[in-house]
């Protein structure tokens, strides 16, 4: 009896915390489009510019409690679902993380099935992303922002720079960032580096009341 109240209870439980989740959301991703052609503008094709450019502004947008300097040393490689950029951490929690992520180099890979939404908005470059069923690829240009819906999966190409928000149950995604550490690249150091910059990040936040 008690463990079928158990059954019925925590769906229920979960259910309700699903519908709480966009109360815990700071960020709009309409906003992030418009600061983010600013920024597109201001650094007239300078990548270092764009990307300091673009932090200032989320810096005064969102409060600099929410988002991180660009600090060198902070960047990092993903490696997930075959395809591998650099990243940065500009605000991480358990809700939503917000980074730069891309490479000079092109990658092309799966986008993974995420419990969370994820806008990608392209700052530098081009994305190609094809949705199974689709014939022909849905092309995304500086400026451009694209929604993965929680649930759906593509296979997506980049090659330049995007700022990517996720919005939802953003441990559950980290399993996905993490695995290609185990199954291919065995770079322990850079798993290390991802676990601590996160977790430092979301436990920050938690301690200034961003759940
Ligand atoms: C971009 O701007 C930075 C900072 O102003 C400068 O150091 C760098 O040389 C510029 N890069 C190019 C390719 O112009
Ligand atoms: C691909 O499929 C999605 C979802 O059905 C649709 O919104 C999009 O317009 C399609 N793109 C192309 C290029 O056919």
């Amino acid at each position: 009896m008690r463990f079928l109240t158990f059954l019925l209870v925590v769906p229920v439980i979960l259910y309700c915390l699903d519908a709480l989740l966009p109360r815990a959301y700071i960020f709009d991703p309409a906003r992030l489009q418009e600061l983010s052609k600013e920024s597109i503008a201001a650094a007239n094709g300078n990548t270092t510019v764009l990307f300091e450019h673009l932090t200032d502004s989320l810096r005064k947008e969102y409060g600099e409690k929410h988002i991180n300097k660009l600090d060198k040393d902070a960047w990092f490689f993903n490696n997930a679902g075959g395809a591998m950029g650099a990243m940065i951490i500009l605000h991480a929690s358990l809700t939503e993380y917000l980074i730069l992520f891309g490479t000079p180099l092109g990658t092309e890979g799966h986008s993974g099935v995420h419990l969370a939404h994820d806008y990608f908005t392209i700052l530098e470059g081009q994305q190609k992303r094809l949705i199974a069923g689709n014939h022909t690829a849905d092309i995304y240009n500086p400026g451009d922002q694209n929604w993965l819906p929680r649930g759906w999966n593509s296979q997506y190409q980049l090659e330049g720079w995007a700022l990517e928000l996720a919005q939802g149950w953003i441990p559950s995604m980290l399993v996905f960032g993490f695995l290609d550490t185990f199954s291919s690249t065995l770079d322990i150091g850079n798993l290390w580096k991802t676990i601590w910059l996160t977790a430092k990040d979301m436990i920050g936040q938690l301690l200034v009341g961003k759940i």
